[in-house]
């Protein structure tokens, strides 16, 4: 018999990147097989994000359009998960207006995914399935990597945080760390097929171990995975610039692996929208702290989240945010307008800006930004760079990309058999978001 095939869409961030990773490794060992070409799917899965609008409107687009699939294919099972749906009010929209999905499931139940489908095969009917919880960590669960040698690797689930803009802490539920030693286990396994690059994921990952019930932090786990052999490279993200120790800043100074990059979201450059935000610190405490990192870490590279347009923002707490970005001097931002998110504090805020005014800040803010970019890139012309080869361009079969320890993009021409190594690339053309060069 043929093998079915499957597909999986995938919205948000690595966290959930993951998790198709994993959706992935249950149903191959189901004997689905992958396809890209969802008209040939038996079987297709949404993962969802709910953290800005647009990511849940877009799921709403698709799965209407696939309506019209489904008539013409009966057998084909449609599965929604992800944080859209620990979300009550998004699943609810899903239950009534898109009667053809088949499955729903949320982000603490993957592993039950095959009782899920016979579920479905047997009733027939929709099956809905959602841990509101979410307490549990589920061990157990592999995942089918979408690179050899480069992974994601979960440390801990949910946030405690409530930054009032954000729906994260309603729908991963509340902190929870994952225990050191299957942390270490999962790295060592990944270590012994080849993988060279790990990327350690959470919310927040400055409070890792606080709810271990034993003195064990993010730091101790850095220096644990230093150790493993073969592991070259490791990368973490997210910081809270409240949570980021001293120590911790120790630890990647001295630590060989830990990567020479720090993704330290800042959210805002104003005082009065970082409290109202709930960041729990100034804009002098985080200048401070981006000193004190440069200053034990001299070239470290330091990239961003910023929100622009929150609710009460005016022209001067934007100049705020401005006047920040052009004294940290970031490598790399990611740029929001900001989404009103349900259930969240910051959606009953009076003084909503409007759309043509989040989108010139927007603007000028990128216009701000791209310089700043460009000149931290500068830094690396005439150099030597060690890179990991991770693809070919999508834009040009001969040239591979990969990254450096910074995190920055490398072009370079070679040969797609050096795909997965480290080579020594010199730079030779800067731009805003890429560096060029020859293998040397
Ligand atoms: N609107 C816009 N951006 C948001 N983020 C989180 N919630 C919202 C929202 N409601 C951004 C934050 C966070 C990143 C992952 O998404 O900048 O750091
Ligand atoms: Fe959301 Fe704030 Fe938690 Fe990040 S730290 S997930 S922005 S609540």
């Amino acid at each position: 018999m043929k093998n079915k095939k499957y597909t999986i869409i995938t919205y948000g961030c690595q966290m959930n990147e993951h998790d198709s990773e994993k959706i992935s490794w249950i149903l191959e060992n189901m004997g689905y097989e992958w396809t890209e070409n969802k008209e040939e799917s038996d079987f297709i899965i949404y993962n969802t994000c709910i953290v800005r609008q647009n990511a849940e409107f877009k799921v709403y687009g698709q799965l209407g359009a696939l309506k019209a699939l489904k008539r013409r294919k009966p057998n084909l099972i449609l599965a929604v998960c992800g944080c859209m749906m620990q979300h009550e009010k998004a699943r609810k929209v899903i239950l009534t207006k898109y009667r053809h999905v088949d499955i729903i499931f949320g982000t603490g139940n993957i592993h039950k995914l095959p009782q899920l489908i016979n579920r479905y095969y047997q009733t027939n009917k929709t099956v809905v399935d959602i841990v509101e919880d979410n307490r549990e960590i589920v061990e157990d669960i592999e995942a089918n990597r979408k690179y050899t040698f480069k992974a994601y690797v979960n440390i801990m689930y949910g946030c405690n945080n409530f930054c009032t803009y954000c729906i994260v802490p309603y729908t991963r539920g509340r902190e929870r760390s994952r225990e050191p030693e299957y942390i270490i286990n999962e790295i060592k396994g990944l270590a012994k097929e080849g993988y060279k690059e790990i990327t350690l994921l959470g919310q927040n990952v400055n409070s890792y171990g606080k709810t271990l019930g034993y003195d064990y932090s993010f730091a101790d786990l850095l220096k644990d995975v230093n150790k493993i052999e073969g592991i070259k490279r490791i990368r973490f993200m997210t910081s809270h610039p409240k949570d980021l120790s001293d120590e911790l800043i120790e630890a990647m100074a001295k630590l060989d692996k830990v990567c020479e990059h720090l993704h330290l979201p800042v959210q805002s450059g104003s005082n009065n929208i970082l409290k109202k935000m709930n960041r729990k610190y100034t804009r002098e405490d985080y200048l401070r702290l981006i000193e004190k990192i440069r200053k034990r870490i001299p070239n470290i590279a330091i990239s961003t989240d910023i929100i622009v347009g929150f609710p009460g923002e005016t022209e001067e707490d934007f100049n705020e945010t401005l006047d920040l970005v052009k004294k940290v001097r970031y490598d790399a931002a990611f740029t929001f307008l900001y989404s009103i998110r349900e259930g969240t504090i910051a959606a009953k805020m009076e003084n909503q800006i409007p759309d043509e005014v989040k989108h010139e800040r927007f603007q000028r803010l990128l216009d701000t930004l791209y310089p700043i970019f460009y000149e931290q890139n500068i830094k690396f012309e005439n150099k030597i760079v060690e890179v990991l080869v991770e693809e070919v361009s999508k834009n040009n079969e001969e040239v591979l990309t990969g990254r450096t320890s910074h995190g920055k993009l490398v072009h370079f021409k070679a040969n797609k058999d050096l795909i997965g190594n480290m080579v020594n690339v010199k730079i030779d053309k800067v731009k805003s978001f890429t560096l060029e060069g020859y293998i040397i």
